[in-house]
């Protein structure tokens, strides 16, 4: 179902109470590593600000205790990274407590066309466990709601859920960044242009199950790499030596790869191996992965073979790296598949990126600006693909509803 987007709703002189997904990674210094959720946000903040509205932005940052402000877990970096972002514009920034005096001052006090950054939701233990005073508090500052938290939206958090559902009677909308998530991770997979591929890597078949049972009846072909192929190599008799193997998935793999009427998942026929699992180990290919050897990539002849299918598709979604592309040389197989994603792009196929590690991926290798669509979503991507639904964008209003004048 289309939900009303925050351009659908009026917001000059309103408070607009909007969910962000901030949840960046930080170095050791406290420095942002990649702020490209903070960007993608940019497009929802803009859109209130340069309308008039007075803007109050909230989110999580990593899993504090609950216990109150945490340093190495504030906000405040992210303040000034959306501050540069915003060229022109001062964010304001209430450090601490998110629904204590200073907070609802910082609220008060803004004026149309203002933006303020409250701390980390997490900081207050209300956050994660729904606390009903705790939403009704956050839920005061708003007249119009709007969740661009795409990141998030599996997460039943009080700013997710109990706080627009105190705030029911008034606007609740998906920002700009939401609605695209919903429209690629739900819209695109419900109605995919044929041939359609799906490409599933990273370490564990368990991970993944959810996924390959909700879409092997709409994929036409269904690639595996990462360390998840050795379980299902195991499954059949292959020797993968010292790879990483899910022993307790082996049977479930078997099944999977018996099951008849379904696409049934290709499986790499080489591998680019090392000896342990870091830079500086010797490298050979295998067919047949010998004892003391790990799988640490898909192989290049598997890499073309995969290439091949994917330049032939319409439609393609990918989840989970195919190797350990953060160690050269076992990136090669990943950059290989993000490549070939590129040119099925360029010919006219819908490319959709899903997963934190694979969006870091294309990222690294400078590619992220050439897929239809990079979620933002690590856990809230992989839910879609195995066909969830989120009460988080459920009890939202839906486009059907008429524009407000
Ligand atoms: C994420 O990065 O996956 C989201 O921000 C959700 O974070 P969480 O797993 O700590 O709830």
């Amino acid at each position: 179902m289309a939900k009303r987007t925050i351009q659908d709703v009026p917001v000059a002189g309103r408070r607009v109470l909007m969910r962000v997904d901030f949840n960046v990674p930080l170095d050791a210094a406290g420095a942002i590593t990649d702020d490209r959720r903070i960007r993608l946000a940019l497009p929802s903040i803009r859109s209130v600000l340069h309308r008039g509205g007075r803007l109050i932005l909230v989110s999580h940052l990593g899993r504090p205790g609950g216990a109150g402000f945490e340093s190495p877990l504030s906000l405040r970096p992210v303040a000034a990274r959306l501050d540069e972002l915003l060229e022109g514009l001062t964010v304001n920034f209430v450090e601490g407590d998110c629904t204590g005096t200073a907070a609802a001052d910082a609220v008060m006090a803004l004026a149309d066309g203002d933006v303020l950054l409250l701390d980390n939701l997490r900081f207050d233990s209300g956050e994660k466990s729904g606390d009903a005073t705790f939403a009704a508090t956050l839920a005061a500052y708003g007249d119009v709601y709007c969740n661009d938290a795409f990141g998030t939206a599996h997460r039943l958090d009080a700013s997710m859920v109990a706080v627009p559902a105190a705030m029911s009677g008034r606007p609740r909308v998906v920002g700009l960044l939401m609605e695209k998530e919903l429209r690629y991770l739900a819209g695109t997979l419900a109605a995919p242009r044929h041939p359609f591929v799906m490409i599933l890597g990273g370490a564990k078949v368990s991970d993944k199950l959810g996924a390959i049972r909700n879409l092997r009846d709409a994929v036409d072909s269904i690639l595996i790499g990462g360390a998840m192929a050795y379980t299902f190599l195991r499954s059949t008799g292959v020797s993968v030596g010292s790879s990483l193997v899910e022993t307790s998935m082996l049977d479930t793999a078997g099944q999977i790869l018996r099951e008849p009427g379904h696409a049934a998942p290709l499986l790499p026929d080489d591998h680019r191996c090392g000896r342990r699992n870091m830079a500086g180990t010797p490298v050979e290919t295998f067919e047949s992965i010998p004892d003391g050897w790990m799988g640490l990539d898909i192989g290049p002849g598997t890499a073309q073979r995969y290439a091949k299918v994917i330049e032939g598709a319409r439609t393609v979604v990918w989840n989970g790296p195919v190797g350990v592309f953060e160690t050269p040389p076992f990136d090669a197989g990943t950059r290989c598949i993000a490549e070939a994603m590129v040119r099925a792009t360029e010919q006219g196929a819908v490319s959709i990126v899903a997963g934190g590690d694979t969006a870091a991926a294309v990222e690294v290798f400078g590619l992220a600006g050439r897929f239809s669509h990079v979620s933002t979503g690590g856990g809230a991507s992989l839910r879609m693909l195995e066909g969830r639904c989120f009460e988080s964008v459920d009890l939202l209003d839906d486009a059907r509803q008429p524009p407000e004048g």
